[in-house]
């Protein structure tokens, strides 16, 4: 679970992982989350890098659940969050999952949708939602090139299900920062599979959705 961003879209405030949502962090709804979903044994965390042990210390009651919980330093990007986290992956584990912290009310369902998946054969799975709004192509001065057809597009959310040796040599294979690990394993010709994504599993990244979030709960 990378966790070490800045949050700088949600504004000033800390990393966004550590941001109050109805006065609990956002990683702390995300682990729990997680850990509800039955395949989960193993949960590794990317944390900022001075906020290691206070994450410990925040994620220990959650530990108490079948579910372990590992923290280490993320980097300084996303894509090195994620592989410094799944180098802590103990060997056991044959089935990775990556998950953002900041898709803080993901169903433990969701979870085990795309575990199941992967387990069910595909090296590669992603959660998707049809995309709602009409797009365009714009040039730099604004004006429209054209619409997209908006059939073939998908939003693409976490978690992304890998089979491990899948996602590590993806990432070995990486070269430039990528926003989501499915378009590492692309890049070395992995077929991807997608799962029907849920709205819940909405990505806190601006203080509107932080507030839908806030609705969500309450
Ligand atoms: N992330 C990470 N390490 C980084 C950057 C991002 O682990 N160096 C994590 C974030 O903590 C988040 C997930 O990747 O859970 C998705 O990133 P994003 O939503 O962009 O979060 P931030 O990078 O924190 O936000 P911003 O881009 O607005 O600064
Ligand atoms: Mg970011």
């Amino acid at each position: 679970m990378p966790a070490a961003g800045m949050g700088v879209r949600l504004g000033p405030g800390g990393p966004k992982a550590l941001r109050l949502l109805r006065g609990e962090p956002l990683l702390v709804h995300a682990v729990r989350r997680v850990a509800a979903a039955p395949s989960v044994g193993c949960i590794v965390v990317a944390a900022p890098p001075d906020a290691v042990s206070d994450v410990e210390a925040l994620l220990a009651p959650i530990t108490s659940g079948p579910a372990g919980v590992v923290v280490v330093a993320g980097g300084a990007t996303r894509q090195a969050s994620v592989a410094l986290a799944l180098a802590a992956v103990p060997a056991s584990f044959d089935i990775v999952l990556v998950h953002d912290a900041a898709r803080a009310l993901t169903p433990p369902g969701l979870v085990e949708d795309v575990a199941s998946a992967v387990r069910g054969g595909h090296g590669a799975v992603i959660p998707v939602l049809p995309v709602v709004d009409t797009i365009k192509r714009v040039d730099s001065s604004g004006a429209v090139l054209g619409t997209v057809d908006r059939s073939s597009l998908r939003a693409v959310q976490t978690p992304q299900g890998f089979r491990r040796d899948v996602l590590a040599k993806a990432h070995e294979a990486a070269v430039d920062d990528h926003t989501d690990d499915a378009g590492l394993a692309e890049r070395i010709g992995v077929a991807v599979h997608t799962v029907a994504g849920a709205e819940a599993a909405l990505k806190i990244t601006r203080p509107f959705d932080l507030a839908i979030a806030e609705l969500l709960l309450s």
